[in-house]
């Protein structure tokens, strides 16, 4: 047995994330609840109900696992359609809710890390248009004011939103997502003001709490040539990075928002970030099609070779997660990885998967890059949006009907992962057997 390990720097994050919409049930007041009602939006008309019953307090199951498994953090969201109910219209009892849970996970020794926006808006909002309409980021705002002055003693860690570039590309590019639009100005317009509300949500964040760390999450998806000798691939292969990853990510390195044709300049978003959120699940190998200008003259695939998850969604590319860590080195801020996990009810593929994501995470951390963290999602299957629950992503299965968990093997992997800071050969031949020689073979 090789004597190495992979250990991780002390003080490491290791946790779940989780969004409001996706486990706390009974959310009926937003974008997505409308969504779930409309014929033909969601996989098999499946919403998200009682959703993993947070509300109706199975959180304590949830994170009282996560934190008898070593966890030192959770990722959570609050939800904005339960506290602002108009303009000016608030219910400030639906934050009693988030004080429990947020005194909850201090008591299991779990750093919560808040977000503040994880997809669902406001129906108000949304019946106002959304991120279109110029005024979202005024009221995005008041929001965010009034949930920091809550909470500025407790949580120290912000995401103020979830994948604004991938909620750019959904509801507005392949219309997956509410509003589901296919229109590239309409994209435009949201892109800017989820900038401008990112933008005042930061300031305020740092007005209330000048020591807080703000941040954003970001969609990082790999795209590789398909053909790396071919300056067309590698030209379409760039074009996506640059709509994609770099969507957001730009406008606060030097203000510029560019959404192919489209371009405008948001100033004050400069410097708006004190880490660099990094979610990464997937890559794909891009050829470039002239047929297809609404996908950037690119067709897309699975990567030759790498395994695929059972309903197709997720590749194991873990050179996409180096690749990602990589781009997010270049803004010099401390790095999270917000999100990172695979759906797989059988459980076949994801000990693996961890594995050789963190491996990356771990050749980062220990190349000295400031790596501060991992969020594995989820903790529990939960509700995964327009895919209803055809896909499950929890370390912990979950049976919607009757609220019963149960512990996958993944748990115990991640478990020992976290106790141990790190993975160590006996882990891997006991608990991932396929996957050892890849890891510490000679
Ligand atoms: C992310 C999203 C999560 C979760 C995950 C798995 O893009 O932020 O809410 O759904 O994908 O599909």
């Amino acid at each position: 047995m090789p004597e190495s390990s992979y250990q991780f720097p002390d003080g490491f994050l290791w946790g779940t994330a989780t969004a409001a919409h996706q486990v706390e049930g009974g959310n009926s007041n937003n974008n997505w609840a409308a969504w779930e009602n409309e014929a033909g939006r969601i996989h098999n008309g499946e919403k998200s109900g009682l959703a993993c019953d947070w509300r109706g307090g199975r959180w304590r199951e949830d994170l009282g696992n996560a934190a008898r498994d070593g966890q030192n953090a959770h990722r959570f969201s609050i939800e904005w359609s339960r506290v602002q109910l108009s303009p000016d219209g608030w219910d400030d009892s639906a934050l009693d809710f988030y004080r429990e849970l947020v005194k909850g996970m201090k008591a299991l020794g779990l750093q919560p890390v808040a977000t503040l926006h994880h997809f669902t808006d406001p129906l108000w909002i949304y019946e106002m248009g959304g991120w279109e309409n110029d005024k979202t980021p005024v009221y995005f705002e008041k929001f965010v004011r009034k949930v920091v002055k809550v909470f500025k003693d407790e949580v120290n860690l912000w995401v103020t939103l979830n994948e604004p570039n991938g909620l750019v590309v959904n509801s507005y590019v392949d219309g997956c997502f509410p509003p589901g639009k296919k229109d590239f100005r309409s994209a435009f317009k949201a892109l800017t003001n989820l900038i401008r509300g990112h933008t005042l949500a930061y300031h305020t964040i740092h007005e209330l709490q000048p020591n807080a760390m703000a941040g954003y999450a970001l969609y990082y998806r790999g795209f590789f040539p398909k053909r790396e000798w071919f300056p067309l691939d590698r030209w379409a292969a760039r074009g996506l990075q640059g709509n994609v990853n770099d969507l957001f990510a730009n406008a606060i390195h030097n203000g510029r928002v560019k959404l192919i044709l489209f371009n405008t300049m948001v100033k004050e978003a400069i410097g708006t970030q004190d880490f660099v959120g990094l979610q990464y699940y997937s890559s794909d190998e891009v050829a470039f099609n002239l047929l297809k200008p609404g996908e950037l003259f690119s067709s897309r695939q699975c990567p030759h070779g790498a395994p695929v998850s059972p309903t197709g969604f997720i590749a194991d590319v873990p050179r996409g997660m180096a690749q990602g860590l990589s781009w997010a080195r270049q803004f010099g801020l401390p790095i999270y990885v917000t999100e990172n996990g695979v759906e797989d009810a059988e459980d076949q593929m994801r000990p693996a998967y961890l594995l050789r994501h963190l491996r990356e995470v771990w050749k980062a951390a220990n190349a000295g890059w400031q790596v501060k963290g991992y969020f594995h999602w989820s903790q529990v299957d939960n509700f995964e949006w327009e895919r209803g629950w055809s896909q499950r992503f929890g370390l912990w299965a979950l049976d919607p009907a009757t609220q019963l968990r149960t512990r996958r093997k993944s748990a115990d992997l991640y478990a020992e992962i976290c106790k141990r800071n790190g993975f160590h050969p006996e882990t891997v031949q006991r608990l991932a057997p396929e996957v050892f020689n890849e890891l510490f073979g000679a």
